[in-house]
C-alpha cells in the first residue's frame, strides 16, 4: 500500500507514522509514505496557497490550483478510472464536510494500491477539489480539526493494521470491536471476540489483585465456556452503557 499526502505541514507526519505497527509496516515494506508539500506546486513567490472565500466570511481557503498542479504530478489514474474501479488507486479529501470513515470503510480502501490524501486547512478547501478532483470527502469525526494532518495520521493507521502481515497475530485484526465480520454476524462472539458489533470485552493482566482491586474471578478459573459467557455480558453491558447508538444496530 503506498499512501501519498498533500499538506502545507509537511514536517507534521515525522512521529505519528514512525511508530508501532506502522513503523513496522514501513520497515517490512508493506506500506510507503510519501508527504508531498503543497507550497512547491505554487507559482507566486509568496508560495500562496490559501484565499479570501468569494462571497465573504471568516478565514482563508485553500486555493485550487496548487492542489490540481500537485495530484497532476503524481500521475495518478483518472479519475473516470478511479470512479469506475479500473484502478486501485483513489484521491480522497479530509474534510469536516466529509463521510464519515469506518472500519467499513476503512477495508474498502484497504483492497487498493495507492491512496492520495488531501488535507484541507484554513476554513475550507476551493469546493471544485470535492467536486472534480477528489474521489471522495472524507471526515474522521463529528468534531473540528485545524486541518487534515491528523485525520490522514488516523486514516494510515487503521488501514496499516489491515493489510496482510502487519500484525503479529493476523486474528487479531479480525475480532476487534467494530469489525463485525462475516464469522462474527453468523456465529456471534468466541471466547476471543467481543465482535458481532459490540465494543470489545474489558481485558485484564497480572497482577491478580493490584491496590486492593481484584480481577474477576472467572478469568482465572479457566472455564473456558463461563469465560465466553462473561465476555460476551461484559462486552453487552460496556456497549450499552458507552455505545448505545451500536448497540441498537448491532446483531445481538
Ligand atoms: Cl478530515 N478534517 C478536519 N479539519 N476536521 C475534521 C476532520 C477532518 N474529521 C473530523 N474533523
Amino acid at each position: 500500500m503506498k499512501f501519498e499526502m498533500v499538506t502545507i505541514f509537511p514536517d507534521f507526519f515525522r512521529g505519528p507514522l514512525d511508530y508501532g505497527i506502522v513503523r513496522r509496516a514501513r520497515e517490512a515494506e508493506l506500506l510507503s509514505i510519501l508527504v508531498h508539500d503543497l507550497r512547491a506546486f505554487t507559482a507566486d513567490k509568496h508560495k500562496t496557497v490559501d484565499d479570501r472565500p468569494f462571497g465573504g466570511g471568516e478565514g482563508m481557503v485553500l486555493k485550487p490550483g496548487p492542489i490540481f498542479e500537485c495530484v497532476e504530478s503524481l500521475k495518478v489514474a483518472s479519475r473516470e478510472e478511479r470512479l469506475s474501479a479500473a484502478a486501485r488507486e483513489t484521491v480522497v479529501l479530509l474534510s469536516p464536510q466529509g463521510h464519515m470513515f469506518t472500519q467499513a470503510m476503512a477495508q474498502e480502501l484497504a483492497k487498493l494500491e495507492r491512496i492520495v490524501l488531501l488535507c484541507g486547512r484554513y476554513e475550507g478547501v476551493d469546493e471544485r477539489v470535492a467536486e472534480n478532483l477528489a474521489d471522495r470527502e472524507v471526515s474522521i469525526g463529528d468534531y473540528v480539526l485545524s486541518g487534515g494532518e491528523l485525520a490522514a495520521a488516523v486514516i494510515v493507521d487503521t488501514i496499516t493494521r489491515l493489510l496482510p502481515g502487519a500484525l503479529g497475530n493476523a486474528a487479531s485484526a479480525q475480532q476487534e470491536s467494530f469489525t463485525a465480520g462475516e464469522k462474527a454476524m453468523a456465529e456471534g462472539p468466541d471466547s476471543t471476540c467481543a465482535s458481532g458489533g459490540l465494543l470489545d470485552y474489558p481485558q485484564y493482566t497480572r497482577p491478580a489483585e493490584f491496590r486492593g482491586l481484584s480481577v474477576p474471578q472467572v478469568l482465572i478459573g479457566g472455564n473456558h465456556e463461563q469465560i465466553r459467557k462473561w465476555r460476551r455480558e461484559k462486552a453487552i453491558e460496556k456497549t450499552r452503557r458507552n455505545r448505545p447508538d451500536l448497540w441498537e444496530k448491532s446483531s445481538h
